[in-house]
């Protein structure tokens, strides 16, 4: 007996050492860490439990049957965040270079099936040659079986990818279905064709970090919503993550002690908005000065930083933040601010995760550039996205709503449920300077002229009372209350149910 169980105990000490010694000194070389110290790191303590550690792939070809390492090259199971169940994949750089073989797929697969039945996130740390080269196509229909569970589980429940090694050819698909991707810095590239493929095919000479690291993700291509330094602190922001998030559709955000005063008056928004209606300000500082406790939890914070997107929480509750700002292109909307709130707002929505808009926004950025990239179609899709959502909608407009753009950031036309305006509000179809010089061309030579129509059109429009008179404006408050006014809001909106008229589903303009 005793045997039996000490052969367990050895076979269980093999699987555990992974690749073995040597390449697990090769990863820590890299600046790596192995997939079991990142799934220590991201769970609780003592709290994961593994599948499949004996696993062992089938493949017969170029030697294999003499190869066949238990685990396979990937961990997988579930533990807990901070007491709440997930279910973890971690890939094992030192097994076959995390490559993925068809048995490798199925234990991916099986943890994406449980966490769908039973209604938890998935986070997949990807540290991988790709495809298996000896297995061929059973190694693509592997994939093809992870690809499919990305879709199914998309909006059942979060997916969370975490780039911490290669990840290459059309293993990239996997994680750009999910609902986050987060790289680390000088050790993760993404890319579907590598540096030597496009040096032959378009002569360009790049290296593997230009072509798909950290900094060109989360900068150029926005695939990936955040980079950290190292593999410690993308773990520990993960788990940041996930304490903002439900863990399934079925389920709502989890609601956490909070310490702030719901009443708590910031007497400094009051002369946040400058002067000068051309001068910037930074609309993250009513962010922090609202949020509980002044936690933002920022996504694709390198990325059109024209609009900033994020969690916080009120009353300890999960809310979603969408909001301009106007230190970057004075706020404007453009293709990738659109593409970037407009997933974002989606995400939010599946899983019912509140959304609080903050508008300042001058209209659309002009330009050839930006309509010949289509930001018609891109500005339709945050456009979609707000109206779409269902879940509860507050909006409050600091300053510029100009045009089109007003309409588009959670006007009352989409639906929002509280829309408030700040006293500083100028809510009109354009600028009056820009609006002077339409309807009173005739005068553009006489500048005194232009000036009186100039004043006219601001005394007209520059403010938010034309709107209210209009019930478009819920009600002008005043900045420093405008913690307590959307906390009471949200409030308001907890039991909200809105419905959507039947539909297979829709077709948000791609
Ligand atoms: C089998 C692989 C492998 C793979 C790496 N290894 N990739 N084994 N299939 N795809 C093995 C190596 O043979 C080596 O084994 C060990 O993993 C570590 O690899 P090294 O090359 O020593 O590591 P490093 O120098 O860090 O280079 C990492 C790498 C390189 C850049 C990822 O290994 C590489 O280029 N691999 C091949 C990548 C590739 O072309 N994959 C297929 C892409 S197409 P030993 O025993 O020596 O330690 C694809 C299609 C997906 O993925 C389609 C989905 C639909």
């Amino acid at each position: 007996m005793k045997d039996i169980l000490r052969e367990l105990d050895d076979r269980r000490d093999a699987a555990r050492l992974g690749g073995g010694e040597k390449r697990i000194a090769a990863q820590h070389d890299k600046g790596k860490l192995t997939a079991r110290e990142r799934i220590e790191l991201l769970l609780d303590e003592d709290s994961f439990e593994e599948f499949d550690m004996f696993v062992a792939h089938r493949c017969t070809d170029f030697g294999m049957e003499k190869n066949r390492p238990s685990g396979d090259g990937v961990v997988t199971g579930w533990g807990t965040i901070n007491g709440r169940m997930v279910y973890v994949f971690s890939q094992d750089f030192t097994v076959l270079g995390g490559s993925v073989s068809a048995t490798h797929a199925q234990k991916i697969v099986k943890i994406m099936d449980m966490a769908m039945q039973n209604g938890a996130p998935v986070i997949g740390i990807n540290d991988s040659g790709g495809a298996r080269i000896q297995e061929g196509v059973d190694s693509l229909a592997g994939y093809g079986d992870v690809f499919d569970r990305n879709i199914r589980a998309s909006g059942v429940v979060p997916q969370i990818s975490l780039i911490m090694g290669p990840c290459a050819g059309g293993a990239v698909y996997s994680p750009a279905m999910t609902d986050f991707i987060f790289m680390v810095k000088d050790s993760s590239y993404m890319f579907v064709t590598g540096p030597d493929v496009v040096k032959t095919v378009t002569n360009e000479q790049v290296t593997a970090e230009e072509l798909g690291g950290a900094t060109t993700h989360t900068r150029k291509s926005s695939v990936a919503d955040g980079a950290f330094e190292n593999d410690v602190e993308a773990l520990a922001e993960i788990r940041r993550l996930v304490d903002f998030l439900p863990l399934s559709n079925r389920e709502k955000a989890p609601v956490r002690p909070f310490f702030d005063d719901v009443d708590r008056v910031e007497e400094s928004l009051d002369t946040l908005i400058p002067a000068n209606p051309n001068q910037p300000y930074d609309m993250k500082e009513l962010i922090l000065k609202v949020a509980d406790e002044g936690d933002f939890y920022e996504i694709q914070e390198e990325f059109a930083k024209n609009i900033i997107t994020g969690f916080i929480r009120l009353e300890g509750q999960t809310v979603g933040v969408v909001a301009n700002q106007p230190m970057v292109l004075a706020g404007c909307l453009d293709i990738d601010s659109s593409r970037k709130a407009a997933r974002f707002v989606r995400f939010c929505d599946c899983f019912e995760i509140p959304i609080l808009t903050f508008v300042d926004v001058p209209g659309f950025l002009p330009g050839t550039g930006q309509e010949y990239g289509g930001v018609i179609k891109h500005g339709a899709k945050l456009l979609f996205a707000y109206g779409q959502a269902t879940v509860p909608k507050v909006t409050v407009i600091t300053r510029k709503a100009y045009g089109g753009a007003y309409v588009v950031m959670a006007s009352k036309h989409l639906r929002a449920d509280f829309n408030y305006a700040w006293p500083t509000s100028e809510i009109a179809v354009m600028g009056a300077k820009g609006a002077t010089e339409i309807i009173h061309r005739a005068d553009l030579g006489d500048a005194e002229k232009i000036a009186a129509h100039t004043a006219e059109y601001e005394n007209r429009f520059a403010n938010p009372f034309v709107a209210a008179e209009r019930g478009f404006i819920d009600e002008v408050i005043q900045p420093r209350s405008t913690r307590r006014r959307i906390c009471r809001a949200f409030a308001a909106l907890r039991s909200k149910r809105a419905d959507a008229p039947w539909k297979k589903h829709d077709n948000l303009p791609l």
